[in-house]
């Protein structure tokens, strides 16, 4: 079935549900249609390009339109298109398992798949509740995360997740989800220090102060992201995770490395946390795993925390039908593949300077007032005053963002993500490929339709 763009866009009006996404802004508007791709670029269905600052959405790491990333799925779908991983394996997630644990820092060992992050949240805190069951400290159950982080929707991974505002829908959630102070520099509160590595300390003090808080001995563990992406891009400030780390282990708490968006060459590395030197006892991840050519996702666990479950009839009692999928470790072997032949983490490292000074040239208008971000993933925060910092009301922030900025944006050829779910911020993070002529091409289309915006006020 092929459907002209004008049948496309009625049927999808009448049947698609589209994600976190206000249907009633496409009343009036043609819902955008994204039919290919190549490189870093998509085009719609009128053949219009655009560039894609956001990598689809934090996923397409070696770009669009890899024909030997297809060609990977085809051949295993020929071979062997789906078998579970419930009793059995596959040579394709034995491989992959193989290669992410040879990747992995340190001693993370152990591969539990998942097709998505939100899986993999979610099994990453089953996993701590049901581990410490077994080592005898059933009191364990909390999960310490920060304000404004997002860790996806299941009920699980949404009672981890910082925003209350997506939560209040589906409440209650299960219970045990605790909220400590996220590492935004920009706005740190005077009394948390001048520096960024005083504030560093509080921030990491304050996990320390909500663990004695909440009792202990009924905490399980502390999910963070090595760079966080909700609220825009905010870096962990030296030190920081050193010391997370040292009150995790003073107080026998699991670190969970939520990396779904910064593995996998994001920060210029396999894994966030080996930029940042820690060592996560679980990592969690999806979307780069695959560039995006098939969904999966997983936890990268110590051998330790699967020694309760190696002997007698113990059973981590948990698993999802098409986890590790067979042609879905396939891609993300022929994925790992490209990286390595076409060094794209080297790519990341040696162009990340000329990205964030591009970006930073926007600190020349009125509107931008901080950029902030590592590797290919940054954010830049839009204010009423530079000086005093001034933040959009409500108001303001609604007719900005999806009055005019997220529409002006995509219609003068950029992908990329105006967001509100903290302060107003612009988030970027295009497929590791990108060099300095995409950098130009995104700062150009930004300062135009920022110098708009401004001017629109
Ligand atoms: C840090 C983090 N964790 C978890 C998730 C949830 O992943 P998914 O949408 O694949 O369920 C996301 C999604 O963006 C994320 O950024």
């Amino acid at each position: 079935m092929t459907l002209s763009s004008d049948e496309l866009q009625a049927a999808a009006k009448q049947h698609l549900w589209m994600h976190f996404t206000r249907m009633s802004s496409y009343n009036d508007s043609d819902i955008p249609v994204i039919v290919r791709g190549s490189g870093p670029y998509v085009y719609d269905d009128k053949g219009k390009r655009y560039l894609d600052g956001l990598a689809g959405l934090f996923v397409s790491m070696v770009g669009h339109g890899r024909t030997e990333l297809a060609e990977a799925a085809s051949k295993q779908a020929s071979e062997l298109a789906y078998f579970p991983l419930w009793s059995y394996a596959h040579p394709a997630a034995v491989e992959l398992a193989t290669r992410l644990a040879d990747l992995a820092p340190g001693d993370l060992n152990r591969v539990f798949f998942t097709t998505s992050g939100s899986e993999a949240v979610e099994s990453a805190w089953k996993l701590a509740k049901a581990y410490f069951k077994r080592i005898g400290q059933p009191t364990r159950y909390k999960v310490l995360s920060r304000e404004y982080a997002y860790h996806g929707t299941s009920m699980g991974a949404l009672a981890v997740t910082g925003l209350s505002a997506i939560k209040h829908d589906f409440e209650p959630l299960p219970p045990g989800g605790v909220r400590v102070p996220n590492t935004n520099f920009y706005r740190a509160p005077a009394f948390a220090g001048s520096s960024e590595e005083e504030f560093g300390v509080w921030a990491a003090d304050e996990i320390e102060r909500a663990i004695l808080r909440e009792d202990a001995e009924s905490v399980a563990a502390v999910f963070l992201e090595p760079v966080q992406n909700s609220g825009g891009c905010f870096t962990p400030p030296p030190g920081y995770f050193q010391r997370v780390r040292e009150i995790c282990d003073r107080y026998g708490v699991l670190l969970v490395s939520d990396e779904v968006i910064c593995a996998f060459g994001r920060l210029g590395y396999y894994f966030g946390a080996e930029r940042y030197g820690y060592q996560p006892d679980i990592i969690t991840f999806a979307k780069g795993v695959t560039s995006g050519y098939s969904p999966l996702g997983g936890m990268l666990v110590r051998d330790e925390l699967m020694e309760p479950f190696l002997t007698g009839t113990a059973t981590f009692l948990h698993g999802i039908t098409f986890a590790g999928h067979p042609v879905s470790s396939a891609v993300a072997l022929a994925n790992l593949d490209v990286f390595e032949r076409d060094n794209l983490l080297g790519n990341v490292r040696a162009n990340e300077a000329g990205f964030r000074a591009s970006l930073d040239k926007l600190l020349d208008l009125p509107i931008v007032g901080n950029v902030r971000g590592a590797g290919y993933f940054y954010g830049i925060e839009l204010v009423k005053d530079k000086a005093t910092k001034e933040t959009f009301d409500d108001d303001e922030s609604e007719r900005l963002l999806r009055g005019f900025l997220s529409h002006a944006l995509f219609e003068a050829g950029l992908v990329c993500r105006a967001d509100d779910r903290g302060d107003p911020v612009i988030q970027l993070a295009p497929p590791l490929i990108c060099t300095q002529e995409h950098f130009d091409e995104i700062e150009q289309i930004l300062r135009s339709v920022l110098t708009e915006a401004w001017a629109r006020l």
